[in-house]
């Protein structure tokens, strides 16, 4: 770590005037609805581009036994057809060159370089044409004969290879063992012991993964979608095999990530692979469809949930066991278990990972990895105890609050599950449920309640940033941060903002290009706390430069001044019962301007020595058709605590996100994956259902007023992914509630409910 200020004055603490917490609009959001907001595909270069199609495999698992592209080469305008016999050489698959960065995020990610297919539509040849159609009108002149060989495709058929990896995704232990749980079931006068499945499911940002990559001599300039610019660099550098300073990643606008842009896919690599062949700009964006393929997913699970209770509701003994598919080429085990080990009391508990090796590509991080799937089945197993022993739902997790974390045994820092609870029962109306569900029926409807908690762990990630300001007191922020649409640039803007007492008007927040000071991303809901304590402190160095440069020049007005207080509030500096503006002093103390540099580290003591996470809970009311089971969503209320809201607004948006897609996951989104060729069958937006305005009523989102000292100089904690964690459930709920039917096959669709 470079030695950069990391200690300063907690900005939650200051009294003045502050711009944080306030529901600012996006500071980007004229240029986003006005179209000046340049998305990947939309970059321009100097010369001519050249548009590259990815053709994909047809089979899953094989090799490449001959491929033809005479036809193809023959087209007029198509200028490269890459395949593995003349793609340039690439590392072989396997740890990274660089191993600063933790392997899978910046590995090697060859393209094209043997003749393997380890997936469907895994790509097997790459056209470059003048256009996009030359393009992919020849791709589909390419003929390609396969050697193919039976795959695994399905989880349930292959149960008996499942294994237990070394570690869960973020570092987790795989199992967790305290007490004696089996004892502890088997003697339990109550119990739930429940199946439950989750889909495959993809991410389906609206902006398709897209790459122009433009190279000058020995380095390459690539625009692109990314959540974290760090990870794409070093894996760039790694598979391109040149130095990481020679690759500069460019995405200064995402239009949604959800953990799909994390690292490198192929449009990305094989842009810049045919760029320095073609010694042009080569452009590449993913389809929709080569999306389900190429872009990553979430893996289908079999989760098993056991609890055990006394008669009024005090859990002895919490189990859950997780089965995940993986890639056999490279593992993925999402921490789908790892959120039961803090959040609820009990003396015996035990949480399991194992994963069945299957012919797809990888899984990867999809929004609230682990949360999100995990809490799906695990807030639906605590409903069912609920009703088995006739007590409130909130009653029966009122009742087992730990006290400290209970495998950790450390305090939490701030924890207001409870609070969110009560709090959202009172809002929503909780007390017109009726316990025994069918009681609610209006018409051929069925109207049902429902509930679960949220809880998402809270990180940061080591971050810098560079602030400058100008002789004129114009502010500029750099970090090689980015928005995905979570409102990166505002919030970073009222951080400094705040620090430097001026208007964010004032401040010009610059993201998105590996250039600038890297930060940990977007990603793992440490966007906003990780760069917006490295901007807060990188300000309120600058404001030491400020004040010293302001009692070392002779002609400023605070010439000589001791220690006096120094105050930078309304655009001004006060000190010693004098006020000069900021922008009047700076031309007269540093006319060419002052720069400072802020940073934060990894998760250090706070993290250690208390248990960080996000809190909420979710409120629920459906309606079900008594004769079709077309259920909707009427309300849903989500009340959460996590710590000091940067934004009010950009915060509501990250919320209710979070709960539609809790609505998707809980009543419509599955890819299916082909049982004989392993390919998703529903692969685009017309059969992959995702949740469209007509099935989202009007959702609310309270804030407990909250600020946890423990987390960051800010206060603040992780929201991106806190929404759907539980939202899911609390829709599963509501339909036992409403019907009687505990349906544990997600999503939860018409067909079963019946
Ligand atoms: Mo997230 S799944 O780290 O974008």
């Amino acid at each position: 770590m470079r030695k950069i200020m990391t200690n300063s004055t907690p900005a939650f603490a200051d009294g003045g005037k502050t711009h944080i917490g306030q529901p600012m609009d996006r500071v980007d959001g004229a240029s986003k609805v006005t179209g000046r907001a340049i998305y990947a595909y939309e970059h321009q270069a100097e010369g001519h581009i050249a548009y590259g199609y990815i053709l994909g495999a047809g089979i899953a698992r094989g090799r490449i036994a001959a491929i033809d592209t005479a036809y193809a080469e023959k087209v007029p305008g198509v200028l490269h057809i890459m395949t593995h016999k003349n793609a340039p050489t690439q590392p072989a698959f396997g740890p990274a060159v660089t191993p600063t960065v933790r392997d899978v995020f910046t590995r090697a990610r060859p393209m094209l370089s043997t003749d393997e297919i380890r997936y469907f539509d895994e790509p097997v040849a790459l056209v470059v044409a003048e256009t996009f159609e030359t393009a992919r009108g020849a791709a589909g002149l390419i003929s390609v004969e396969y050697a193919s060989e039976q795959g695994a495709y399905d989880l349930r058929g292959h149960l008996a290879s499942a294994y237990a990896p070394q570690r869960t995704n973020a570092g987790f232990e795989t199992d967790s063992l305290v007490g004696d749980f089996e004892a502890a079931f088997a003697a339990s006068p109550v119990k739930v012991d429940a199946i439950y499945t989750t889909p495959y499911a993809h991410h389906n940002p609206m902006e398709p993964h897209a790459t122009l990559a433009v190279w000058s001599g020995d380095a390459v300039t690539i625009y692109t979608s990314a959540q974290t610019l760090a990870n794409f660099r070093a894996g760039m550098a790694s598979t391109l095999q040149i130095p990481a300073e020679k690759v500069r990643i460019v995405s200064p606008f995402v239009g949604g990530g959800f953990g799909s842009k994390l690292i490198v896919h192929p449009d990305t690599v094989l842009a810049a692979l045919a760029a320095r062949e073609l010694q042009r700009p080569v452009k590449i964006a993913l389809t929709r469809q080569q999306m389900f393929a190429n872009a990553g997913h979430r893996a289908k699970m079999i989760q098993s949930v056991r609890l055990s209770a006394d008669r009024e509701g005090r859990l002895t003994g919490i189990a859950h066991d997780v089965c995940s598919a993986t890639s056999r080429f490279e593992e993925f085990c999402e921490q789908t278990a790892v959120f039961g080990r803090s959040l609820y009391a009990a003396p015996n508990r035990m949480t399991r990972h194992r994963l069945v090796k299957v012919d797809t590509n990888r899984g990867e991080w999809m929004r609230s990895p682990g949360e999100a799937p995990g809490m799906l089945a695990f807030e639906c197993a605590m409903d069912e105890l609920a009703a088995q022993i006739g007590m409130d739902p909130i009653e029966l997790r009122i009742r087992n609050e730990p006290a400290i974390d209970p495998e950790r045994n450390i305090p939490f820092s701030t924890r207001n599950l409870v609070e969110c609870m009560q709090e959202g029962a009172r809002r929503f109306g909780w007390e017109k449920r009726q316990a025994r569900p069918g009681s609610v029926r209006e018409g051929r409807t069925l109207v049902g309640l429902g509930m679960a908690a949220a809880i998402r762990p809270n990180y940061i990630g080591a971050s810098e940033a560079r602030v400058r300001i100008d002789g004129r007191g114009k502010v500029t922020v750099q970090l090689d941060m980015t928005d995905i649409g979570t409102g990166t640039y505002t919030i970073l803007a009222q951080i400094a903002a705040s620090s430097l007492g001026l208007p964010v008007a004032a401040i010009d927040v610059q993201l998105g290009d590996s250039n600038f000071p890297r930060t940990a991303g977007s990603g793992g809901s440490w966007g906003a706390a990780s760069a917006g304590s490295a901007v807060h402190n990188a300000c309120e160095s600058l404001k030491q430069k400020i004040v010293a440069s302001a009692r070392e020049a002779v002609a400023s007005p605070f010439y000589g001044l001791s220690n006096n207080r120094i105050d930078f509030v309304n655009a001004a500096i006060r000190a010693g019962g004098r006020s000069v503006r900021l922008a009047d002093l700076m031309a007269l103390v540093a006319p060419h301007g002052l720069d400072a540099q802020g940073a934060v580290e990894a998760a250090g003591d706070n993290y250690r020595n208390y248990s960080q996470h996000s809190y909420g809970a979710h409120f629920v009311e459906v309606a079900v058709d008594m004769d079709t089971a077309e259920t909707r969503i009427r309300r849903m209320l989500s009340v959460i605590g996590a710590g000091r809201i940067l934004n009010p607004k950009t915060a509501r948006s990250q919320i209710i996100g979070g709960m539609i897609w809790g609505i998707g996951a809980a009543l419509m989104e599955e890819s299916v994956l082909d049982a004989r060729h392993g390919h998703f069958l529903n692969h685009d937006l017309a059969e992959y259902h995702v949740p469209v305005s007509a099935d989202v009523p009007d959702l609310n989102v309270i804030f407990l007023g909250e600020a946890d000292p423990n987390a960051n100089v800010l206060g603040s904690k992780g929201i991106g992914e806190l929404g759907v964690c539980g939202a899911g459930a609390a829709i599963a709920n509501a339909i036992f509630n409403a019907t009687g039917a505990r349906i544990r096959a997600f999503p939860v669709t018409l067909d079963k409910i019946l």
